[in-house]
């Protein structure tokens, strides 16, 4: 089972979902893992309190990439609110494999980024209490 999980990831790293920049985005953030450097950007698209579009670019590992990208297939056309209420373990349950505290870390950046961006568009309240989160330096 978990290969098939590992491919599904391997797929969405090689294919990203959703890469790139949107022009005259309604809201844009970017999240930085400390532990690696690693960077990325999220931009959306809201309409009528939905995202109407999603992207990212950025760098970073297997796992942050494809994360990410399996992060804006299953936002996409959801409320601001349903999305701001996403956990963890909404995220975890798709990437489907165990990760250490490290990768842990990786698979979150893109939603802790999102979460940012929807905070500056619409107030929706930042993550609490995520372990795992507390140490990335949002900007
Ligand atoms: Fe940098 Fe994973 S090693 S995000």
């Amino acid at each position: 089972m978990d290969d098939l999980y590992r491919e599904h990831i391997l797929d969405h790293y090689a294919h990203p979902r959703n890469h790139g920049t949107i022009e005259g985005a309604d809201a844009t953030a970017e999240g930085m893992n400390p532990l690696c450097g690693d960077e990325l950007t999220v931009d959306l698209r809201i309409d009528a309190g939905r995202i109407a579009d999603i992207k990212f670019h950025g760098r970073g590992c297997a796992i942050s990439q494809a994360a990410t990208s399996m992060l804006t297939e299953l936002v996409e056309g959801r409320t601001v609110d349903e999305v701001a209420a996403l956990t963890k373990d909404d995220l975890l349950a798709e990437l489907g494999i165990p990760l250490s505290p490290v990768r842990l870390k990786c698979a979150l950046l893109g939603l802790g980024t999102l979460r940012v961006a929807l905070n500056r568009h619409s107030g929706t309240p930042l993550p609490e209490g995520w372990s795992g989160m507390d140490e990335v330096d949002w900007r």
